[in-house]
């Protein structure tokens, strides 16, 4: 493992005012998405779809780094070039999820243990030949009555962490998802005490199986109430749990914190993370940045629907929501920013 190569990869992911991009939907959940307007869902669609991603003219400017996913990492361009080499060109570090998805945790009716680690360094290898500098592992906890239990939270943690050593073995940082869930209609404080817990336990297990902080991305929720939450929180409060949050538990050898949108509204997921950074960011030990896939993606999934005709103003909509999240990042968006 080269201990700096690591370090320099994760800071160059977070620390140059720009963040993440995932295009890293497994194909159930990319068909999903296409169905759902009416796009056909077949692999010359997907590679369409990402391909109007990757070639967004200057998306360099505001993403660091893209998540790939393993069919995508194949593909090529109409013109064959590969995406990988598209990412590079624009200065973009290419990425991998290398997950296998989160299955149904046995003995733990309604909980799920995200599988993956049977043969991950050989895929882990593949995927650093193939040009990927980092890669990515969802832990998803749902939050009800009586979930998530110290069970369903510890095999996630373990998995997380045994999967991160295996990526920094092999050169690769390792994006360290934690997904507390916004379903149910559990309260801002249910989510807070939920978040502290699972980070709590996944940097315990991080520390058993000896990953270097340095060397990682956290990928965690922001402190929400549920969807079905009668009281939604004011804007400072998300800010105020979120950030308490972290910092409680999470190291300050972490150079930097990549949030994930998890279905709130694109607007809503930019003016939280510009509210955090404006409030915060001065006084944290680490980067706070985006690693969003709908809350970029979305208004240009919509746009697109499938039709070469609609694939500039796709990427028009695509730079839009990019710029909006750097701003964000570096705690300049307003409301503005998100009008053609
Ligand atoms: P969302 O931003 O759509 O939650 O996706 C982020 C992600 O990569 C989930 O693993």
């Amino acid at each position: 493992m080269n201990s700096h190569e690591l370090i320099a990869t994760a800071k160059s992911l977070v620390c140059g005012g720009k963040g993440l991009l995932a295009m890293d939907e497994s194909n159930p959940t990319c068909n999903k998405r296409f169905a759902a307007l009416d796009i056909p869902q077949t692999e010359e669609a997907r590679r369409a779809y990402r391909e109007l991603i990757v070639t967004a003219p200057s998306l360099g400017e505001s993403i660091s780094g893209a998540i790939l996913y393993d069919e995508t990492i194949r593909q090529k361009t109409v013109g064959s070039i590969s995406f990988v080499d598209v990412l590079l060109q624009a200065g973009i570090i290419p990425g991998i999820k290398v997950d296998m998805g989160a299955k149904n945790l046995a003995g733990f009716p309604g909980e799920k243990v995200t599988e993956g680690l049977d043969g991950l360094a050989a895929r882990v290898q593949e995927y650093a030949r193939m040009g990927a500098r980092f890669a990515k592992w969802r832990a998803v906890i749902a939050i009800d009555t009586d979930i998530p239990t110290p069970g369903c939270i510890d095999a996630n943690a373990h998995a997380l962490a045994r999967y991160a050593a295996i990526c920094q073995e092999t050169g690769l940082v390792p994006i360290v998802e934690p997904e507390v869930l916004m379903d149910g209609s559990h309260d801002l404080q249910r989510c807070f005490e939920v978040t502290g817990q699972v980070l709590h336990a996944v940097f315990n297990q991080l520390h058993g199986q000896r990953v270097m902080l340095e060397g990682i991305i956290l990928k965690p929720n922001m402190v929400l109430p549920g969807n079905d939450c009668p009281q939604q929180s004011v804007l400072k409060q998300v800010v105020d749990a979120t950030i308490r949050c972290l910092l409680r538990v999470v190291p300050a050898a972490v150079p930097g914190i990549a949030f994930l949108s998890g279905g709130q509204s694109a607007e809503l997921a930019s003016a939280r993370l510009n509210a955090m950074n404006v409030q915060s960011a001065a006084k944290l030990p680490w980067a706070l940045t985006f690693s969003f896939a709908r809350a970029i993606q979305q208004p240009a999934l919509e746009i697109w629907s499938g039709k070469d005709a609609n694939v500039k103003a796709a990427q028009q909509a695509l730079l839009r929501r990019a710029k909006c999240n750097r701003a964000a990042r570096r705690g300049e968006y307003n409301a503005a920013m998100e009008r053609p």
